[in-house]
Parts: structure tokens; sequence; C-alpha cells
């Protein structure tokens, strides 16, 4: 089916979509192509438009009932069924990205769920409960007293008949008061009142995110078995501001909702996994520093691939310009050393996956201020000195994980230059990556790019993939560790 760009359409046929679809529990781009089949099939009279359009859904989404939207708000309109059944309670908080949370109501319905929506105070600031219960097909849930309201089911009631609650976006407000368990709203109400796990997906200024009390609350959420997804890093939505603190986008919120009430059994569901990810930046001064190519991308899907099999991630990353993976714990360092402490701190763990592309040397001592160009007397000279190897030092650690995974990028000699590094680094085996031009894919390639050719070495022998895209690599790399996990003894 052709995709329908509902920005470019006149003002007035948007008023009256958005009407049509409101009326009719679906999304503006459901509603066109009900009235589109419509108009080909020559019933788009005035009269019976509703009744028309109501018959077209029908059609469209092949149920035998009404398309009304009681029916539209059980899953009718299902697309992808991965979450038929599911009952999501989205609380919306007061920010910006809370227009995120209209796509991310309808990509749940899209998936069979069911939405009922809470909406802060705040929030009805952003958006409004007329937009958020078109999409929802259900009552807006607003007032923690509304005694008179025919739709009140209870704050307990709310908070019990879902199988998840989503918070997105999660405010520092909401953040806080969860974290000291206050409850003097709705929101706050349903959230103390659960008994059902609660994702949230923050979003705020950086300089919010950042702080130490923010900082605190995270951190008191997550050991009260809160899940998170995201922030993300990018540009803010008030000019000149950038940094950690955009809300994940609609589909990874998807994908963290999915894997949480995914209740198949898990092969690595108890396993604590260490994975480093992306460069090391290794300061010159204040304003410059060496790095390399490295984007973070195969060492976040290795991360996200291994948490969608159950296992406790814990991500080191350096500096990347990609979110945190949804369902992994993430903590972010800039240098080599200190990504040889945070790994430390890590163990022990059943595994340790190394990706990250570590700076190999940094300067004996960084520059306190600016280095300035003096007239003649040339560049400075920089002394170098090499900065640990941290995948060896876990090789050989009195705290070995049971596994452990290198990765080693080559030009030249690939499997003598990996079988080198498996002796050297104390490895079980290394994904060795061919990134000479000769492979086609190429240094710049797979450093920074989306697609990679590796080849696993192991004492036991050399074994090829063909070329696939990062995700594949990670997918398959994690059921590799979870087989190979199983006959580790630990
Ligand atoms: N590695 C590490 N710490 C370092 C250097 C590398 O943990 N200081 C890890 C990488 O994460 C990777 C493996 O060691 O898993 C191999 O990295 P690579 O850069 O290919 O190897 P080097 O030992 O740096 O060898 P060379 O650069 O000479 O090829």
């Amino acid at each position: 089916m052709a995709s329908i760009t509902i920005r470019n359409l006149d003002d007035e046929v948007k008023d009256l979509l958005r009407q049509l679809a409101a009326e009719n529990g679906c999304s503006m781009e459901e509603q066109a192509r009900a009235m589109i089949r419509a108009a080909v099939e020559g019933r788009a009279g005035q009269a019976d438009r509703i009744d028309q359009i109501e018959k077209t859904l029908r059609a469209l989404t092949g149920s035998g009932q009404q398309a009304t939207p009681a029916s539209a708000g059980s899953g009718k309109l299902s697309v992808r069924g991965t979450l038929s059944d599911r009952r999501i309670l989205l609380i919306i908080g007061g920010g910006i990205a809370a227009y995120k949370a209209l796509d991310l109501i309808r990509r749940l319905r899209e998936r069979g769920a069911s939405v009922r929506v809470v909406m802060t105070g705040a929030a009805q600031e952003f958006v409004t409960t007329l937009s958020v219960g078109a999409l929802s097909s259900d009552h807006v849930f607003t007032d923690l007293f509304d005694r008179n309201d025919e739709h009140d089911v209870g704050h307990i009631r709310l908070s019990r008949e879902a199988d998840l609650l989503v918070v997105a976006p999660a405010t520092a407000d909401l953040m806080a008061k969860l974290a000291n368990g206050h409850a003097n709203d709705l929101a706050s109400t349903v959230l103390l009142a659960t008994n059902k796990k609660v994702l949230m997906a923050p979003a705020m200024n950086p300089k919010m995110w950042s702080h130490p009390a923010t900082r605190r609350n995270r951190a008191a959420l997550q050991k009260d078995g809160i899940a998170f997804v995201g922030p993300a890093r990018g540009e803010m939505a008030e000019s000149n501001e950038a940094g950690e603190g955009r809300m994940a986008e609609p589909l990874e919120i998807v994908a963290a909702i999915e894997a949480m009430l995914d209740e198949k059994p898990k092969p690595l569901s108890g396993r604590r996994i260490i994975v480093t990810s992306g460069p090391t930046h290794e300061p010159i001064d204040p304003v410059r520093y060496i790095t390399n190519r490295s984007s973070g991308k195969q060492g976040h899907a290795i991360a996200a691939a291994l948490a969608k099999l159950g296992a406790d991630v814990r991500l080191v990353s350096g500096p990347v310009n990609i979110a945190d993976p949804a369902g992994v714990t993430t903590t972010h360092v800039e240098t080599a050393a200190e990504m040889k402490d945070a790994v430390e701190n890590l163990l022990p763990a059943d595994a340790a996956v190394f990706v990250a592309a570590v700076a190999d040397w940094r300067t004996a001592s960084a520059a306190g201020e600016k280095i300035k160009k003096v007239a003649g007397e040339g560049p400075p000279s920089l002394k170098m000195v090499e900065n640990p190897d941290i995948l060896a030092g876990v090789g050989h650690h009195i705290k070995r994980p049971g596994l452990v995974v290198g990765f080693a990028a080559e030009t030249q000699d690939l499997i003598s230059n990996a079988e080198a590094k498996l002796r050297k680094k104390g490895a079980d085996f290394i994904v060795a990556n061919d990134v000479s031009h000769e492979s086609g894919i190429g240094p710049s390639g797979v450093m920074g790019g989306d697609r990679n050719k590796v080849r696993i070495v192991s004492r036991t022998g050399v074994e090829e993939w063909p070329e696939m895209g990062k995700d594949e690599v990670a997918a398959r790399l994690a059921e590799l560790i979870a087989e190979r996990l199983q006959t580790v003894v630990v």
C-alpha cells in the first residue's frame, strides 16, 4: 500500500481528516486510506460518510465487526500483532516530547495493544486530551478526585488493569515523585499503587538530566526495578541546546515494551555480561583529544542483542552519538583508563565482550591549559605512553569471567593476527573484522557503517560468517555466547 504524507495535505483537508479520525478512533493515515478507497468505489457522498468509512475500515482490517472506536480499541486495526491483547497504561508527563506520545499510542495499537492513557496537568499544556483520546479510542484519565466522572475507574484499578505502565515522556518531576514516594496527582498515585512493571522514557533538558538530583532519582528508581529507555543525545527543542535528554523514539520505546512483555524463556536469563563499545577520547589539552572512527554501533547492537536474550547487560561506552540501548545499564566513560576502571568495577560477570576501539596510546600528561601556537617554535611534540589493555587485563584477571570475547579489526594477516591476540589477551574467541579494501567493506565501511563481515577465531578453528548488517552480527553473536555459556563452568 502506498504511503500517505499527511503533512503535505491542505490545512482544510487535514482538519477534516483529524475530525473524522477522532470520530472513528483511528489514525489520520488510516482515515485517509479509508476515504480514498470510498472515493475510488464511488461511495463518498456526504450523508452516509461515517457509515461508508466504517465499512471501509472494516474491509481494510478484515474484521467482521463495526470499526467503531470500541472495536478499534480492542486492536482490530492491528497490522503486526506483537503486542496482541496486551494492556498498556501510558502516563504522559508534561514536556515538549509529549507530542511523540501520540505516535507511540498509534504504534502500540498497530501491534495489537490496547492503550489507556493518564495525562498530568502539565502534559495537557502540550497535547490535548481530545487528540490522545482519539488515538487511544478510550477515555483519557486526568484527575485523581473526579468522582462524577462516569469513566472513573479509580487509581488502583487503573494501575492494576494493565500489563505494563509506561511513562513517556518521563519528566524530572515525575521521576523525583516516584523515587521519593509522592502521590499528589493521578499519575504519581497510579505509579505508586501499581503491582506491574514500569518503563520510563525520560525527556528533559540535558542540564536537568545530568543534575545530581536527577541522577540520584534515576539510580533509586533503577534499584526499585524501574526500567529505562533512553534518553538519547541530540538537539533539544530549545535553540542552542544539545546533549543527552531527548526522549527515545517511539519505535525504540515499542521495542523496549515488547522486550519487557516477552515471556518466552530466555537463554541468558540470570547472566551478567559486560560489553565495551565505542572509541575512547585521550585528551591532549582541554580542547583537543586523540580518538578513532568507531561509532559504537556494533558494540551497542551486541549489548541490545544480549539483553534481548535475557542477560543483565552492563555496557561501558566511550563517547558516541547513538542512544543507550534499551534494557541495558550503560556507564559512560571518556578515556581508556576510565573504561578499565568501570569494567573492573563490574566484575565478577559471566561473560565480557570487548568491542570498544580503545585508543592504544595517550599523552604522558595532558596539558592543563590549551596549547597555544608560538611563533617560531613549530608544532608541540607529544610524548605518548601506552594505554592499559582492558581485554588482556580481564582475560588474566583473578575474577576472569567464564567467557571472554575480543574483537580484532585487521587490514592484513587477519587470522594469524587474531590468533595471536586470542593467546596474548586470554580470550576464548576473537571476532575478527576484515577491514582491508579487498574485503569490499573497507575500514570506513565497517567503522561507522552499518555492515560487517566477521570470522570467529577460537582455539578450535575459524568460522567464517557472511557479510551482514551489524544488528544481524549482534544477534548471531548473542546466540553463540548463549550456547557457549551453557557449556562454560563458572
Ligand atoms: N582492547 C582493549 N584495550 C586496549 C586495546 C584493545 O580492551 N587498550 C581490546 C579491544 O576492545 C578488542 C581487542 O582488544 O577487543 C583488540 O583490539 P585491537 O585494537 O584490534 O588490538 P590491539 O591490541 O590494540 O592491537 P593492534 O592495534 O596492534 O592491532
